[in-house]
């Protein structure tokens, strides 16, 4: 990813235009021929020709010659240098940091825009490996015969980017979402560490009913249910202040799990609280505190 960062700076506008044509052709293939490239980029033989050498001796790019025809694939790297690029170019980014968190399936950086403000910014890393996550996006994908890893960590990025920008209208302390582009999104971020990290925490009732209040907020608002809630997507600092992060399998309050998932979240939170800090909590009666009407 730094690597990605760095080579922003020597990659010339043909480059990178060489590169989006690949992405483009991804859409329809795995590989894309060199005759598909130039349609794309509408570049002609040799100057498309020149370009190709030129990523694929950066690293950005995957050739495969095992066919009739050579086909070229971005690589994550490659799609790295495009997001970035973009990032960059609409100012939402001006210096990438040093690696904050890993998840499941993201890397998350820190970052800097012109201003010095210092953001999250997540990149989406989700493989053929951990397609099984792609369940989670199961209703927007629909039947795809070709499913690009590509398009998949885009689609994660706008899911989660989109469940970001509802949730902090209701003006909670939730990460602000700060721009987006293909797999990567930018938010605020909060110097802190998971709740799972803390070996004490020094207002564990206070915490336990801030993280309540936001989600009963969430759902009765925005009405949708995080998914994946506990002690690894809570990120708390010295102060008290918390941030529910990983959005990225909410569901709607009218999905035909959301009683299940809404109690299991509960679960989740009053196990911890219970179990480490003897915090008192019935998953009930939290639960029938979001049914009700008011
Ligand atoms: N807004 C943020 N502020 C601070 N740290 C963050 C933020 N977002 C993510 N992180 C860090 O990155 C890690 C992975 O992020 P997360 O959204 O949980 O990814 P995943 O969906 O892959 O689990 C988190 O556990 C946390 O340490
Ligand atoms: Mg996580």
């Amino acid at each position: 990813m730094s690597q990605a960062g760095n080579l922003l700076r020597t990659l010339e506008k043909e480059d990178l235009r060489i590169l989006m044509g690949i992405e483009l052709g991804m859409k329809k293939s795995e590989y894309v021929t060199i005759r598909d490239i130039r349609f794309y980029s509408r570049y002609p033989l040799n100057e498309t020709l020149y370009r190709l050498k030129k990523v694929h001796k950066f690293g950005l790019i995957i050739r495969n010659s095992a066919e009739l025809e050579v086909g070229y694939q971005i690589n994550s790297i490659g799609y790295d240098v495009l997001a970035l690029h973009t990032l960059v170019e609409r100012n939402v980014i001006g210096q990438l940091g040093p690696i904050i968190g890993k998840g499941k399936e993201s890397d998350v950086y820190s970052c800097m825009d012109d201003d010095e403000n210092i953001y999250a910014l997540k990149i989406y890393r989700m493989g053929r490996r951990s397609f099984k996550h792609v369940k989670k996006l199961r209703n927007i994908i629909g039947k795809r015969s070709h499913l690009s890893w590509l398009y998949v960590n885009r689609l994660a990025a706008k899911k989660e980017y989109e469940a970001l920008k509802e949730i902090y209208k209701l003006g909670l302390k939730t990460p602000k979402p700060i721009g987006y582009n293909r797999h990567i999104i930018v938010m605020e971020y909060l110097r802190g560490k998971e709740l799972v990290y803390y070996k004490d925490i020094e207002n564990p009732v206070y915490l336990f009913n801030e993280i309540i209040f936001q989600i009963r907020e969430i759902y009765k608002k925005a009405n949708l249910i995080h998914g994946d809630l506990g002690e690894f997507n809570i990120v708390s600092d010295e102060e008290g202040n918390i941030l529910i992060i990983d959005w990225l399998q909410s569901i709607p309050n009218d999905h035909p799990n959301a009683l299940k998932i809404l109690t299991r979240d509960i679960q989740n939170v009053c196990n911890y609280f219970g179990n480490k800090y003897r915090v008192d909590c019935d998953t009930q009666e939290i639960l029938q505190s979001f049914l009700d009407k008011e």
